[in-house]
């Protein structure tokens, strides 16, 4: 493998001309860029970035890790703290942990070893651990989404709690008094902060709280399908599924036309997290849409006031506003109160 001493052999300059083009700082002359470009490409030459970071203490390179590669939601996330990064002049490297503590655990040892300069995290739970382990690096770290109640760090995330109480009280007033809560894993803070949300707003209005009515599963439509077809199967059936996340709406949204039912006719439908608007020509669901591309762009620029002693010594809570938006998958649910008999 060639060195910077090879090229700087092969253009007939000294290695600190070569320094300065890698570098583009510093004066070099036409004619010797032209000599080291020339020799970089003949010997294929690739600069070790590992050696340069250390010199430089900078990679210039910053990880997002998040749960979910397929979801709307974090591809969203994903292009906010990208364009913020890329304002900085910094590298983003993607890593998908499918909502696995392992994974993550695996992708947080690769990026403290690569020396990244600082770390996004959309936790895959809640444990404090992970976080902590970054910050005994001397790593900077961002959390996104969720929170690590027991670490001391810096939080971009939306209110899940609030979000999860306003839109259960919108199905309440259309009449609703059987509402099913399908949601993420208990050990995510935004599964749990949903329930709360909507247990909140039962128990203000003094409507009893029907435990089979909140079902724990996983952010998945496979898991969204199980835990409908679950409620369904109640005695007496929900009139409406507040999913708590887009993939969890999509397996509800199937089961239920499984079963023969209507929506919003039968079971009225609603969800957090909307989808990008170009996906959906007609958008049809009734959704808590949360601000991801801006949770993403500003946890981002609050990781670059950390790595520029620019951001107050206190760590920060940024939450930002929910926002429903009512479409079609909801209305007042029959006289009956419940699915009709097919
Ligand atoms: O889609 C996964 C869900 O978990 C989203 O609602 C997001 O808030 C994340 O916490």
């Amino acid at each position: 493998m060639s060195t910077i001493r090879d090229v700087a052999r092969h253009a007939g300059v000294s290695t600190m001309t070569v320094s300065r083009v890698l570098n583009n700082s510093g004066y070099v002359s036409v004619e010797a860029r032209e000599r080291v470009e020339a020799a970089i490409a003949e010997l294929g030459y690739v600069p070790n970035s590992l050696a340069r970071s250390l010199r430089s203490k900078q990679t210039r390179t910053v990880a997002l890790v998040f749960t979910d590669v397929t979801n709307p939601f974090f591809t969203t996330l994903a292009r906010g703290a990208e364009d913020a990064a890329s304002h900085h002049d910094f590298n983003v490297i993607l890593c998908n942990t499918d909502e696995s503590e392992a994974k993550q655990d695996r992708y947080l040892a690769v990026l403290l070893q690569k020396r990244v300069d600082g770390i996004l995290l959309v936790p895959a739970r809640s444990r404090s651990e992970p976080v902590m382990l970054i910050q005994r690096q001397g790593v900077p770290v961002v959390v996104m989404d969720r929170r690590v109640p027991a670490a001391q760090v810096d939080v971009v995330r939306c209110d899940s709690e609030r979000g999860a109480y306003e839109m259960t009280r919108y199905l309440m007033d259309l009449g609703h008094r059987h509402i099913a809560l399908l949601t993420g894993p208990e050990g995510v803070s935004t599964a749990r902060d949903r329930v709360l949300g909507y247990l909140r707003a039962l128990s203000e209005d003094g409507q009893p709280i029907e435990d089979a009515m909140v079902v724990y599963g996983d952010f998945t439509q496979a898991s969204g399908y199980d835990m409908a077809q679950q409620v369904l199967g109640l005695p007496l059936p929900p009139t409406a599924l507040f999913a708590a996340n887009n993939f969890i709406a999509a397996g509800a949204f199937r089961a239920l036309s499984d079963a023969g039912l209507e929506v919003p006719t039968d079971v009225s439908i609603v969800t957090f997290d909307d989808l990008p608007a170009a996906w959906a020509y007609e958008p049809f669901m009734t959704v808590v849409e949360q601000p991801a591309y801006d949770m993403g762009y500003q946890a981002t620029e609050l990781l670059f006031a950390r790595l520029s002693g620019q951001a107050p010594d206190a760590c920060q809570e940024v939450i930002l506003p929910t926002r429903i938006i009512v479409r079609h998958s909801s209305g007042s649910p029959l006289v009956t109160g419940g699915p009709r008999d097919h």
